[in-house]
């Protein structure tokens, strides 16, 4: 989604640095990208389609302007996924105000932005684009030539003006041509930013400043960041930093020291993002493990939650795309490990369901990001609702892990670039085993030997992961004698539905096939009747040595031969011992020998790996799929 990059210094780098900035935040998914500088005069520069296309464009630039690109210490650059208005140049960011006095660029939405359209063009202001951001552009021009007139211009003035009027979400950085405003006494080569439920942090450097999205892309270039909080302004040049909050009150700056982030976009020489961050997975959970506070049955603890999980009555889990997935798991393993009601609801659908949580109700929202707008609404919305709340996120520096604050579990499986999530999704998965055990021990719902075995099964997750990633090449195979097709159906039933779910998202998201999934008991409600030869059928059916999961076990596999009597292709996804029924398959893919309550992680890769060939073959943007955003920080 739309990503924020900011630089002012004293070294004419500026063009530089925004667009490596840039790049680092192509991750969160893009459709045009753009920069704007500061040099006597404004000069912005935006193109449709990939940075690449951006600098492309620049180098065909007369040598006058390339002079101005070369001598600029100041300028602010974008992303943009568009919300309002088709991707184009025109509707690339930074947008001017009609004077062209002013650079904007923003990531959210301005819900009022067609009633301030209509009031700014009555007071005579044009408009180039269908987007929302022109209007803070002219909005903002409309106000500080007031001041201006009225000699009360200030910066902060302006802003809290500016917010004033504005509804929705937004980070902004503003540029000034400050040649309308000759009395200032302020530098002229500054920054304005502002921040409303959208992410946005402060780089401190040595006589030079950045700002962005995220405060990895910030770490490239300095180890010191400001996080400004909501509903918090910033000016910034290349000696200072003020900060005000909306209200007016100015704020002290808290400067965190953290580790500078060199190799972010460093592929370590893997062809795609993706497939590193497949490969990272055993490392992952085995940090995960070793990282585990007390692993006594007496006193498990993953962290030190400050929540009593024996009184807990029920939980909500919100979250959404492939942390929606994972949640599910947690309500299957809970249930059976204590019987404890788990409801698993997509975020954005959660708008009403606060009502219904009592004080003894405990919420828990995952996320990779921590930065999802609906799952942010939803914590929040519990949260006045009175209910305890507990996280799950990647990343530390997120609003998420700000709004549960200690009951935040951060999954240590690093940044992740590829859109479509991997490692994050299969440290998810093992946060909730995790968590239920914690859970489960804490309510005193298992016996120590059936905890010891839990542990064991863990613990055995990273070494066959990574046994597995040895058998790329055999999910490969299967990829190739699949690429050819547009729809699929996945299945399975129990714990495993999660992974089915997760495998038919994953297809879609790299391949853009459609791709179903189901319990698959459901078959015969409706989606038996797409069968034929050109749908095949993927089912996920792993044994137990549990009885009630096997049972489930072998009701999967009579689904799957009833798809396969449609002349549906069939694929299975088994493990390595298991020889029941195999040979009635067109293709059996196979994990290492785990038991079904064990088994969604492993059984997560050969999809994983399936979705990923499926779309090389096919010549995809396997990394940054077509639509799609890494981090989705509008509702
Ligand atoms: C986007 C991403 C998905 C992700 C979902 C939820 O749709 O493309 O990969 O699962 O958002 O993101 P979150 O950061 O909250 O886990």
């Amino acid at each position: 989604m739309c990503g924020i990059v900011s630089y002012v210094g004293e070294e004419p780098k500026a063009t530089r640095l925004l667009l490596q900035g840039l790049k680092s935040l192509e991750y969160r998914g893009y459709d045009s990208s753009g920069i704007a500088l500061l040099n006597d005069t404004l000069s912005v520069y935006k193109n449709k389609g990939k940075i690449l296309d951006l600098e492309k464009s620049l180098s065909t630039l007369s040598d006058e302007e390339r002079e101005k690109l070369d001598q600029s210490i100041c300028g602010i650059g974008h992303t943009r996924w568009a919300t309002h208005g088709e991707p184009s140049d025109i509707n690339a960011h930074p947008h001017m105000d009609s004077d062209g006095t002013i650079a904007v660029v923003h990531n959210g939405i301005i819900r009022n932005y067609i009633k301030l359209k209509k009031e700014l063009i009555y007071k005579g202001y044009t408009f180039k684009s269908d987007t929302d951001t022109e209007v803070i552009a002219n909005l903002f021009s409309y106000i500080r030539k007031d001041l201006i007139a009225k000699g009360e211009y200030e910066d902060f003035l302006a802003m809290r003006l500016l917010s004033s009027r504005l509804e929705g979400s937004y980070a902004l950085a503003i540029l000034l041509n400050e040649s309308v405003n000759p009395n200032t006494t302020q530098p002229a080569k500054r920054i304005l930013l502002a921040k409303h439920e959208s992410p946005l942090v402060i780089g401190v450097g040595q006589s030079e400043n950045f700002a962005a999205s995220d405060s990895d892309t910030v770490l490239q270039f300095t180890d010191s960041i400001i996080r400004l909080a909501d509903r918090e302004f910033a000016v910034i040049s290349k000696n200072t930093i003020d900060i005000q909050d909306f209200e007016g009150n100015m704020i002290k700056p808290v400067i965190e020291v953290l580790k500078k982030n060199d190799s972010l976009m460093d592929k370590k020489g893997y062809k795609h993002f993706l497939l590193k961050e497949i490969n990272e997975q055993p490392t992952v959970l085995s940090k995960m493990l070793s990282l585990i506070e007390d692993s006594t049955y007496e006193n498990f603890k993953l962290i030190n939650f400050n929540i009593n999980f024996a009184e807990i009555e029920k939980i909500y889990c919100i979250a959404c795309g492939s942390a929606y997935h994972s949640a599910q798991a947690l309500k299957y393993i809970l249930g059976s490990w204590c019987s404890l009601p788990v409801d698993v609801i997509v975020a954005s659908e959660f708008n009403f369901q606060h009502k219904l949580i009592g004080e003894r109700d405990l919420l828990i929202g995952v996320s990779q990001s921590g930065e999802t707008a609906d799952t942010i609404l939803a914590l929040q919305k519990a949260k006045s609702a009175g209910a305890r709340l507990l996280a799950i996120t990647n990343r530390p520096a997120s609003a998420i892990n700000n709004l549960c604050g200690a009951n935040t579990y951060i999954t240590p499986a690093d940044l992740e670039i590829s859109v479509a999530s991997t490692k994050a999704y299969t440290s998810q998965l093992m946060a909730h085993y995790l968590l239920a055990l914690q859970i489960a021990t804490a309510r005193k719902a298992i016996s120590r030997e059936f905890f010891t075995d839990i542990l064991h099964n863990l613990k055995t997750l990273p070494v066959l992961l990574d046994q597995m990633l040895n058998r790329a090449n055999h999910y490969k195979a299967a990829a190739v004698n699949f690429a050819g097709y547009r729809d699929f159906i996945f299945l399975s039933r129990g714990i495993n539905h999660t992974t089915a779910m997760e495998g038919a998202l994953k297809l879609k998201e790299l391949s853009y096939a459609h791709a179903s999934a189901y319990p698959s008991g459901e078959l015969k409600h409706g989606p038996i009747a797409i069968l034929d030869e050109n749908v095949p059928v993927i089912s996920i059916a792993i044994p137990s040595i549990y009885p009630d999961e096997q049972i489930i076990y072998e009701k999967i596999i009579h689904n799957a031969l009833e798809a396969k009597t449609r002349k549906s292709p069939s694929i299975l996804l088994t493990t390595d011992s298991n020889q029941d029924h195999v040979e009635e398959f067109d293709l059996v893919m196979r994990i290492p020998d785990i038991d079904q309550l064990f088994s969604p992680i492993l059984a997560t890769i050969p999809l994983q790996f399936l979705a990923y060939f499926i779309a090389e073959n096919l010549g995809k943007d396997v990394d940054q799929p077509r639509n799609l955003a890494k981090s989705v920080t509008v509702e």
